[in-house]
């Protein structure tokens, strides 16, 4: 075939480019093995966006060019899966056993049982800790593409996977009628791990893990946006099905093959119980290589017949487990315990350990969260101490082994004799809080936090400015405090070295522009988000809007006669308490214990001088929503209603918080008896549970917007 050919007519060549860009998409993301160019590839591409452009009738949905997304989704369609998508059994891995293969060995017992036969051929492979779906194709072409739901009905979300580069949009060839495969999309960890840098360069917040991306990413209604993110797929099954027989997994497996879908890999065959014994164990080593989380190793029966004759139950095939791994632990010495100052002062305790290699990575520091920890688990420097990887990303200690009797438990408070380690300031305990905590409002070690809470999206969004650069600035001395970088110069931000001086990496002029003009606009930000920007404790978003709705500007703030009437109001009268509050309508978003907070801040040697920078550099934010006293406020749909939003939605929290709000609702982080309503998306955990068990109303994204259309006058 011709790369460049001119003559074709559209409707002959508009295929060809198809064919084309398809192999070459298959030969680069799938089988990392490109055989042309980047800008051969580019110039293949242009052409078919050239021709579709002219020719519109020529414009296939599965045309590589809408790779790229489409406009956005209001809501996901539904589809009814024609083969349920199951889920199945877990048999655990058992702890402090001596056959620690146990269930395992059972679920063999139980086929043998129903088959008849001692020795059962069964295929294992990693079980992949990612998002199910299910890829509909219809004679060669992706109809549609869902996710499993509850196992009958799951949401349809081709837009999102036609983005996702290794699942064919299209095949060619004896393709059958009808095939459907169900799969994992997951984000490959290196590239989970490069996204994350970005997004905190960029000054966005990052993902907890691999999973929690791609479930977040699926949800988006915006496909241009799965398009930016690393997803991947790899098939494990089949659904519906019409085409030439498939008798046993191998079969299936190369049908895979010769349509170009990627399927789950390393697979392996047993044909006795030793055998698939002896693959558990190299899959416990095997599966740290694979660049994607694994929690497991799946076994199936191999042979379909006996596959139909086993059968399944409603939840689950009978021919089927998922043998999970254990967290794995190691033994390993603490041998010191270093504290970390976080942005708010809070002062976290570090194990430092004797390195060990776990789930395939060296380990050497795990967090001691607090005093309180260390207590319980009798933790002592020179310990024997077991380590986890607790969900395969954070290392924790699981307790100490053998402890010496006479050794005397850590004490972070006489460790650091009670001064903060980085500015020798006190440190002080909360009544009712376990966390030490630095005393001082301009310890360096809170700048690099401070910094980067300063410029969040949710406070003065300043573009670019995420952790790692905040880090660079005070690590080369160009800030200790968030205003410093309004006196930082655009050639010094430019030439900011963001890697090591054996690596350097510049910032750069684009992205010192970005700063530059982000900071110029951040000037006429409101007040609540110059407010909430600087970190001062109990100051919560909410709170800072409650504080701008009673003073017009930031240099009210210090000697406001409101905050001082509330922390005097602490110790009045309850009736007196009750009608201040009501005459400047206060919520419960500001009280004595925020006012007390604001005016330390502002009356301490640090928030003097934080209040002299701010005349300096000229700044003075503005409220918004100045109405100390709100008379007749009108009363909306959630007037008074209190939301609390957990699990995945198809749209951010905020996104969700601020409909609520221009509802005249409040969201709160916890459940309580107080709750009106719990908006609850996919993979709700303990909050749905407490939602449940205290009678909170449950709503759904469609039911949420049902009860918007059914109350709102239009
Ligand atoms: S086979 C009838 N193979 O795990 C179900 N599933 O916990 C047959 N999963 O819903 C599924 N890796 O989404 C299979 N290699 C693998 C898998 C796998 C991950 C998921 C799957 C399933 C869930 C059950």
């Amino acid at each position: 075939m011709d790369l460049f050919p001119t003559s074709d007519s559209p409707a002959k060549r508009v295929p060809e480019l198809h064919q084309l860009l398809n192999h070459h998409n298959h030969l680069y993301y799938t089988q990392a093995e490109p055989e042309i160019s980047d800008s051969d590839y580019d110039k293949l591409y242009r052409e078919l966006e050239d021709l579709e452009k002219s020719n519109p009738d020529l414009l296939d949905p599965n045309s590589p060019t809408q790779r790229v997304g489409s406009v956005p989704n209001t809501a996901f369609t539904q589809v009814t899966h024609p083969v349920p998508m199951l889920s199945i059994d877990d048999v655990f891995e058992l702890k402090d056993s001596d056959t620690p293969e146990a269930e395992l060995i059972a679920f063999y017992k139980r086929l043998q049982k129903n088959l008849g036969r001692e020795n059962i051929d069964v295929t294992l492979e990693p079980k992949i800790d990612g998002v199910a779906v299910t890829l509909f194709y219809e004679n060669g072409s992706l109809k549609y593409a869902a996710t499993r739901g509850d196992g009958t009905i799951g949401d349809d979300v081709t837009q999102n996977v036609r983005t996702i580069r290794n699942i064919p949009l299209t095949f060619t060839g004896d393709a059958p009628a009808i095939l459907e495969v169900r799969g994992e999309i997951f984000m490959p960890n290196s590239a989970f791990a490069t996204m994350n840098e970005e997004r905190d360069e960029q000054g966005l917040p990052t993902f907890a893990n691999p999973r929690n991306a791609t479930a977040g990413t699926l949800k988006q209604l915006d496909s241009r946006i799965v398009a930016t993110r690393p997803l991947a797929f790899l098939a494990h099954g089949l659904g519906a099905y019409d085409g030439p027989d498939l008798e046993a997994e191998t079969d299936f497996h190369e049908l895979l093959d010769r349509v170009s879908i990627p399927k789950n890999h390393p697979v392996r065959t047993a044909h006795n119980l030793e055998e698939l014994l002896e693959g558990i164990k190299l899959y416990s080593t095997e599966r740290h290589d694979l660049d994607h989380a694994t929690d497991g190793v799946v076994i199936k029966v191999l042979d379909r017949n006996e596959r139909e004759t086993l059968g399944a139950t409603a939840r689950a095939p009978r021919w089927a487990a998922a043998f999970k791994f254990l967290p794995e632990q190691q033994e390993t010495t603490l041998n010191a315990i270093s504290i970390q100052v976080g942005r708010t002062g809070v002062l976290t305790p570090v194990a430092e350990l004797t390195p060990v290699l776990i789930s395939g990575s060296t380990v050497s520091r795990a967090t001691l969260h607090n005093q309180d920890e260390i207590t319980k688990k009798g933790i002592y420097i020179g310990a024997k101490v077991l380590v986890e990887k607790a969900g395969e990303i954070i290392p924790a200690i699981v307790k100490t082994i053998d402890p010496d009797p006479d050794a005397k438990t850590y004490s972070l408070f006489d460790a650091v004799e009670g001064k903060c380690p980085s500015c020798q300031a006190p440190i002080t305990q909360e009544e009712g809080f376990v966390a030490w905590r630095c005393t001082n409002f301009e310890c360096p070690a809170q700048a690099v936090t401070a910094i980067t809470h300063f410029a969040a999206r949710k406070a003065l969004d300043i573009d670019s400015m995420g952790e790692s650069v905040a880090e660079a600035l005070v690590r080369h001395g160009h800030a200790t405090s968030p205003l410093d970088l309004f006196s930082l110069t655009e050639e010094t931000l430019a030439n900011l070295n963001l890697g090591t001086e054996e690596s350097p990496r510049r910032f750069g002029e684009k992205n010192a522009a970005k700063v530059i003009s982000s900071l110029e606009a951040a000037r006429s930000k409101p007040l609540n988000k110059w407010l909430f920007a600087m970190g001062i404790r109990h100051l919560g978003e909410s709170a800072a809007k409650e504080l701008a709705r009673l003073h017009q500007t930031l240099t009210e703030i210090p000697t406001s006669p409101i905050l001082a009437e509330l922390v005097k109001d602490t110790r009045a009268t309850a009736k007196k308490q009750n009608e201040f509050l009501v005459q400047y309508a206060i919520t419960g978003d500001v009280g004595p214990s925020v006012a007390e907070s604001i005016l330390t801040f502002f009356q301490s040697e640090a928030g003097q001088h934080i209040i002299s920078r701010f005349s300096e550099l000229g700044l003075d934010p503005k409220s918004e929503n100045y109405a100390p006293k709100p008379t007749d406020a009108p009363v909306l749909t959630f007037t008074g209603k209190t939301f609390v939003i957990t699990g995945t939605l198809s749209e951010s929290r905020d996104h969700f918080k601020a409909i609520i709000e221009q509802n005249g609702g409040k969201v709160s982080g916890s459940i309580s008896k107080k709750t009106n309503y719990l908006l609850a998306g996919e993979a709700a955990g303990s909050k749905l549970d407490k939602a449940k068990s205290l009678g909170v109303t449950i709503l759904d994204e469609p039911a949420l917007a049902a009860l918007l259309d059914e109350e709102s006058p239009s």
